[in-house]
């Protein structure tokens, strides 16, 4: 199964795929691209290290949305991605590109979705809404990519609980390590065909 990540920031779920596909955590699989939307991003340099093949597609070269999910598209066909796995990806996806692999996208959410979830809740600000709202537990899920944002039907839903004291960073490391174990077993659901 040929698997490509899409990735914005630091790519510690990124990071989990690649190690759980070098020890066998995930078998019959292999990262056939990284898709960056941030020239920046240390995902990139994780890839890198292991010699797979990176792409940056971001705003400053394609200004417009269309031409850059175009050549998201044109990018995933061209390394032959059997499925897309949005890891830390911060940009909405354009029917088009959902259409191109409909079925086929998986992203990994920092909540019980579809608790804290949807427009405005990504990354940390997830995290300091569920303190704020005194929530006893929270987690990770990793859903199908429809149309919506953060709606797709539900792979797989752990649980973390918040403890007192938590700041949004203690919750967020939490949550994020329990990422790391769901998104594998998530990819591994879809290649044993679920
Ligand atoms: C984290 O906030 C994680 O919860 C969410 O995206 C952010 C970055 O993840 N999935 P990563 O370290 O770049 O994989």
């Amino acid at each position: 199964l040929r698997i490509s990540v899409l990735v914005s920031g630091g790519g510690t779920n990124l990071q989990a795929v690649i190690d759980s596909i070098e020890t066998g955590r995930i078998r019959n699989a292999e990262v056939a691209c990284i898709i960056s939307s941030n020239p920046q991003a240390f995902a990139l340099e994780r890839g890198i290290k292991h010699g797979i093949k990176t792409f940056v597609i971001d705003k400053s070269q394609y200004p417009a949305m269309s031409l850059r999910t175009k050549a998201i598209i044109s990018a995933l066909k061209e390394e032959k991605t059997d499925l897309v796995v949005l890891a830390g990806y911060m940009s909405v996806l354009e029917p088009e590109l959902i259409e191109a692999f409909r079925g086929k996208i998986i992203n990994i959410h920092p909540s019980l979705i579809p608790k804290y979830c949807g427009k405005g809740f990504y990354g940390h600000h997830v995290h300091e809404a569920v303190i704020a709202a005194g929530e006893k537990e929270s987690g990770a899920t990793v859903h199908f990519v429809d149309e919506g944002v953060d709606t797709g039907p539900i792979i797989i839903q752990q649980k973390v609980p918040v403890l007192e004291g938590d700041t949004p960073d203690d919750l967020g490391a939490r949550v994020l390590k329990i990422e790391h174990q769901i998104l594998t077993e998530a990819i591994n659901k879809v290649i044993s065909g679920l």
